[in-house]
Formats: C-alpha cells, structure tokens, sequence
C-alpha cells in the first residue's frame, strides 16, 4: 500500500441516498458534491477518512478502504457510537491522563498477545497528518525479547562511549555543526555508563525496568508528519494501556540507539526505510506502582495573542 495513496473508494447507494448534502460538507478533500439530487463521487482523490461514511444519516456511503478488521478489539467490547463534542466525561479523561504515571516496576506476569494487539488497535485511532496511517508496529511479548533487545542497546552504548570518550572527535564533530556527541557526552554519558555496568555485573534492568514486553512504534516509509503521527499513536496507548490495567515507560535511550543503529532494527525484522520513533515498556505494574494522588505540574508557560487593529480582508468570511 503507497503511504499517499489518495485512490477514491467512496461508493454511494442511490437509492438510499436523499440528497442531504452532510457527506458534502465535511469532505476534506472536493470528492463528492450533489448531482441530480443525489450524491456523487467526482473528485478524483481521497484521503479515506471516512467523514461521509460516519455523517451519512441513510447509511449511504461506505468508504471500501476502511472496510477491514484493524479495529476488532479482543479484549474489551468496544463502543461504536460517536460521542458528540460535550458529551464525553472530561473529568475522568483528565483523571485518566494525570494517572498515567511512567512505571518501572513490573510484576513478573506476561502481557497477553490479545491485550498488546489491542494496544497497537487504540493507536490507530490517533490522527495523522494527511490521514497517512503510517504506523508499523513491533511487539516484543516475551522477557526474553526485551532482554535480547536491551543487549543489542546496551552494545550500541558501549560503541558511543568509546566514541565520545576521545575528546577531539567531539570538538570537531560539534564544530561541524554535530553537536549531539558533545550534548550526549555532557549529559548521558555517565548515567550509560553505569547502566552498562548493572547490565552487564549483575543483570539489573535499568534500561526497560524489568518490563516484561514492549511495543516499538514505528512509521513507514513516506509519512508526510512521522514523528508526529508516532507520537499520537503513542499517548494513545499509554493511556489505554492504564486504562486496561498495564503500566507503561517510554524509554528515549532505545529510541536513540534504534534510530541510530540499522543493525538493531534488521536483527527486529523491521525493513528499511521505517523508523523507529518511540519504544514502550510495558507489563502489569509491580506493588511498588501504587499511588495515593496526583502531583501537579511545573509552571505553565502559555500566552494569549490578538491581531493588531487593522482589518484583514478575510475577516467576516466563513469557514466553509
Ligand atoms: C520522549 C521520552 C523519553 C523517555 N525516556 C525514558 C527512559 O529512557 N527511561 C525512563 O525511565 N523514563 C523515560 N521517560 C519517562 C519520563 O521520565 C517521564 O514521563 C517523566 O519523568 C514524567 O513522569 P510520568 O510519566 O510518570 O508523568 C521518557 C519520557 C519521554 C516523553
Ligand atoms: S449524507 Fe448520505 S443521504 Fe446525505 S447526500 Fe450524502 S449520501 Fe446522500
């Protein structure tokens, strides 16, 4: 499948359809307009968003590309009815949100192959920049796979470190304009190089926490926005991960050493040209994991702008 494929397979029923125009009026992209009463398709590109399908009030319009089961949940019964703005329950989604907390204690209990699938399942439902989908997503269900992942990272530091070690190398990178050797040296080096030493002494996992399986978000070839469609799908499942009882830990150093290293991510089967952009640890959290409330925040930054007086022609315009 191309990442920009904009191939239209919107199919309207004529027979249901009563000219209502709602499919019209929230199309992204011209696909379909009013002909003879009836909608039509007469664009020739489509972002497959399925805006039509879900506003049509005659069940009208399905979108073939969307007919598929990437959305069966296993796990849990999932609610399909849309939930108009207002309707949903803001104080328990900012409960939920606040009580994410990065965990790093887990229990020794494996992560069933069902719930990791309906993880990546709740991050296909976050937006993405011209509706490209381009996740890819690698689970690793077992201990041993992210031990065998974690040797592999904990190499990958080891060969940094000689690196950054040699001082010069450092100068003339940072003069060049590199300055993420000096940067990692300044900051991370030492903290890496006792995280090897546990690893290596005494098995203590400082780097996935113990964790039991994790999930690798990454994006295909092609995106138009990678990191940020990444990340999107990645809150997504940090939250439903504690909503369906897993702790979760974004874990930046494997991020690093994946982006960095072609090697890791071929020995993981993941092909080239896809990225690598976050990397979650998860499992069921450890005793330790109990929390008696919610912390507050540091200080918000945020401000508020307003145009200067004079008029735009623009303004008194609408949207549509
Ligand atoms: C991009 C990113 C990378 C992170 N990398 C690590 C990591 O390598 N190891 C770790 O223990 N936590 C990591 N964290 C977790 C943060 O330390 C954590 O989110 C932060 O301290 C706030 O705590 P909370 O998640 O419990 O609210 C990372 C978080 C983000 C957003
Ligand atoms: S929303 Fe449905 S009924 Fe209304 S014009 Fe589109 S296809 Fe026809």
């Amino acid at each position: 499948m191309k990442m920009m494929d904009r191939t239209v397979s919107v199919e309207i029923d004529r027979e249901r359809c009563i000219g209502c125009g709602a499919c019209i009026a929230v199309c992204p992209s011209e696909t379909l307009s009013l002909k003879d009463g009836k909608a039509v398709v007469s664009g020739s590109q489509s972002l497959s968003c399925g805006h039509c399908e879900a506003v049509c009030p005659q069940a009208a319009v399905s979108v073939r590309a969307l007919q598929n089961d990437s959305l069966d949940f296993q796990t849990f019964d999932p609610r399909s009815n849309w939930l108009a703005p207002g309707a949903a329950d803001v104080a328990g989604l900012v409960q939920l949100m606040r009580s994410r907390r990065s965990c790093r204690n887990y229990r020794d209990r494996p992560v069933p192959r069902d719930a990791l699938q309906d993880l990546v399942r709740i991050g296909l439902t976050a937006p993405s920049g011209s509706n490209c989908q381009p996740w890819a997503f690698t689970l690793l269900p077992s201990r041993q796979a992210v031990v065998r992942l974690g040797d592999m990272i904990a190499a990958f530091f080891q060969r940094l470190n000689r690196t950054t070690d040699r001082s010069l190398l450092r100068q003339a990178l940072k003069l060049i304009g590199r300055r993420e050797l000096d940067f990692y040296y300044r900051n991370y080096r030492d903290a890496a190089v006792e995280a090897l030493k546990a690893w290596e002494q005494t098995g203590r996992d400082v780097l996935f926490h113990g964790a039991p399986a994790a999930i690798l978000v990454g994006v295909r070839p092609g995106a138009a926005c990678p990191g940020e469609d990444a990340l999107l799908a990645t809150q997504n499942i940090l939250l439903g991960a504690h909503a369906m009882g897993l702790g979760t830990c974004l874990i930046g150093f494997a991020v690093s050493a994946m982006k960095n290293d072609p090697e890791i991510r071929k020995q993981l089967g993941i092909p080239p040209g896809e990225s690598v952009q976050a990397v979650i640890a998860l499992g069921y959290p450890g005793r330790e994991e109990v929390y008696q409330g919610l912390p507050g925040r540091k200080p918000l930054v945020s401000r508020v702008w307003e145009p200067p007086p004079e008029k735009s022609p623009n303004e008194g315009r609408t949207g549509g």
